[in-house]
């Protein structure tokens, strides 16, 4: 061991001594041989810092080792060992902040109860809050840091979509990513992808068509899509699975999804969730094509030329500050507004005090960017609740459980609903009954059957018995009245007609021991509303004139879905509009870069 790594160790080892003052891990580690000891350099300055802190982490791992080797597998849970942490841009300083307080990034989803080193540190504002207009208006009059033909803004799924295919049509391209990693919503998608015409669905002789899913879909949405939209996520959805799967991507089970006629929900096999696994493909993939994510890196204001054409965009670095990028195109994916509090309470007012299921990162930005030059909005105030969002936590409980055979029932036990209908109905009859809270029921087949619902489990999110009567006991429901509504299920599942809701499928019964349930609420889940686009991906203006240059995909774009969403659909809106956003943006920047 290096003599400079034996100091840090040993220092470390009388951690709990050192945490328990207000020290930082900053000046804690420049007592062992200055800014030396992790920057590399005896005297730094914050832009000397890449936004990205790779080599800092670097540093970090060559005294510390990596998350393998800090993770305690015996724990239930571990930071060092968790579904992060695989992830290659989940780095130390995520969550080890090095001149401020640590933050613990699982709790942007969880609530652990985890106390850090350094935690006593003094507070810092994150270096994203607010807008410097200021150091905006200086970066915006200075000469652009740099020129490229195609600018993407949010690495989600459309936004990695966007970069890839841009990149491929020939395009240079830079992708900018708020957070410490990609992925946003994304990330988080549990059910599927909708597709039609796919082998998968094939395989499995499922009959459907480019027309049932857009009547679905508009069926979905209210008849408030915009049809042509429609038309094109349906007609691209398979190829879109194709492209992914030519990545590398495992999308071979399908699975049907609420408001949907057919099994069309494609996903990795055995349970997985997709997003996860897409956004770990796509992010390979964007690495491999040279146009891996710039994090740490927020846009905050988009430019026009004199001809309002777009022009490029200020970005605030977390370590370089502000400054231009002059860009022949913008793509812009910077997900929906769901965790953005003064938006739902101004567009949506009634699902003020909802919990969300979203992920930190979805607070609008794009929206407010596009807004402020004059870009025409879509369907803003249509604001989606997911029925079953784990009661008093963020983690979605995916419509997959339903999807696979769960029975929906209040706090008595009851049924009341087809669990399978829309999502804004069912989170209706949900916020219809006591408590405005539900039960999902199953059985040991559909626990064994779907990876996610372990998942749930390890969380300690679910409730287990080895009768339908304990199981009711256990969860305050009425014994009684459970065990007759399992009764009734399993009797029109084997009949095949569910004479009291109409459910259109019953794949599993309630049959086998143990029996497991899980305690549900509606949360926001999905804002269906944002930039209006064109077929092209190009964004309106307010008189609904395409803005030269400016294109838009995923949740940040309106019209796709109507009033409501259907599960599965916004995967595949992001994948067929990301691509086509960015062959349409690298088309637009070279076009241009040639009339030169
Ligand atoms: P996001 O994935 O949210 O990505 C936007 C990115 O832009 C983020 O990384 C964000 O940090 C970044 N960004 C934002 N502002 C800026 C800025 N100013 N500068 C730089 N970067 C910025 N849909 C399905 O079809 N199937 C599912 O199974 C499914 N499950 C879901 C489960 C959950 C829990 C949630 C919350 C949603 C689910 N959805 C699902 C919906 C779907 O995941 C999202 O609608 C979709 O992934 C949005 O993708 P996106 O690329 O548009 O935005
Ligand atoms: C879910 O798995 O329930 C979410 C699917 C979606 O939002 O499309």
């Amino acid at each position: 061991m290096k003599p400079a790594a034996a100091l840090v160790l040993s220092a470390l080892l009388s951690l709990g001594a050192a945490a328990a003052g207000a020290e930082d891990l900053a000046s804690f580690h420049n007592k062992l041989g200055g800014c030396q000891t992790c920057h590399g350099a005896s005297s730094v300055t914050a832009a000397d810092v890449p936004d990205d802190e790779i080599d800092i982490n670097g540093k970090c791992m060559t005294c510390h080792g990596d998350y393998k080797k800090l993770a305690d597998k015996s724990k239930r849970f571990d930071p060092h060992n968790s579904h992060l942490s695989d992830r290659s841009p989940i780095n130390c300083t995520v969550c080890h902040a090095g001149h401020a307080q640590p933050k613990l990034i699982c709790n942007d989803c969880h609530s652990f109860d985890m106390k850090m080193p350094f935690a006593d540190a003094a507070a810092r504002p994150a270096w994203d809050d607010g807008i410097d207009e200021k150091a905006v208006a200086a970066a915006e009059a200075a000469a652009p840091r740099e020129t490229v033909d195609v600018l993407v803004i949010g690495a989600g799924s459309a936004g990695l979509n966007a970069a890839i295919a841009a990149k491929r049509a020939g395009a240079s391209v830079v992708l900018l990513e708020k957070h410490a990693y990609a992925g946003g919503n994304s990330m988080l998608a549990a059910g599927g992808y909708n597709a039609v015409g796919t082998p998968q669905q094939a395989k499995k002789g499922i009959k459907d068509s480019v027309d049932l899913y857009v009547k679905d879909t508009m069926k979905g949405g209210r008849g408030k899509n915009d049809p042509q939209l429609v038309r094109i996520l349906a007609e691209q959805s398979a190829s879109g699975v194709k492209w992914l799967e030519d990545m590398g991507a495992d999308l071979s089970d399908v699975k049907r999804s609420g408001g949907a006629t057919v099994s069309r929900t494609h996903r990795p096999h055995g349970g997985m969730s997709v997003g996860p696994h897409i956004v770990d493909v796509l992010r390979a993939e964007a690495t491999k094509e040279g146009v891996g994510a710039r994090v740490n890196s927020r846009a905050v204001k988009l430019l026009l030329d004199k001809d309002f054409k777009i022009a490029g965009a200020i970005v605030h670095g977390k370590h370089s500050g502000y400054y231009k990028i002059a860009a022949r195109a913008v793509v812009l994916a910077t997900g929906g507004y769901g965790q953005n509090k003064q938006m739902i309470a101004f567009y949506r007012p009634t699902f003020k005090n909802m919990t969300s299921s979203n992920n930190v990162t979805s607070t609008g930005d794009g929206i407010t960017m596009a807004l402020n030059i004059g870009a025409s909005m879509t369907d803003i105030d249509w604001v989606q609740a997911h029925p079953t969002v784990g009661l008093d936590s963020r983690i979605l409980i995916s419509e997959t459980v339903r999807g696979v055979g769960a029975i929906m029932v209040n706090i008595k036990g009851a049924r009341f609903v087809n669990e399978l209908t829309t999502r804004d109905r069912a989170s209706d009859a949900i916020l219809h009954q006591p408590e405005r809270r539900a039960w999902l029921v199953f059985d040991s087949d559909l626990y064994n059957s779907a990876k996610m619902v372990r998942g749930y489990d390890h969380l300690g999110m679910l409730k287990k018995a080895d009768t339908i009567e304990k199981l009711a006991e256990t969860c305050g429901m009425d014994p009684a009245t459970l065990a007759g509504t399992v009764r009734s299920y399993n009797a029109y599942r084997k009949a095949g007609k569910d004479e009291a809701f109409g459910r259109p499928d019953m794949p599993l019964g309630i049959e086998k021991a143990p029996y497991y349930a899980v305690a549900v609420a509606p949360g926001i889940h999905h804002t269906m509303g944002g930039v209006a686009i064109t077929p092209q991906s190009e964004l309106l203006d307010i008189q609904s004139r395409p803005i030269p240059g400016l294109y838009a995909a995923g949740e940040v774009t309106g019209g796709v879905h109507g009033f409501n969403r259907l599960g599965g659909n916004a995967i595949a809106d992001t994948v067929v509009f990301g691509r086509r956003s960015g062959e349409h943006a690298a088309q637009y920047a070279l076009g241009l870069k040639s009339a030169k």
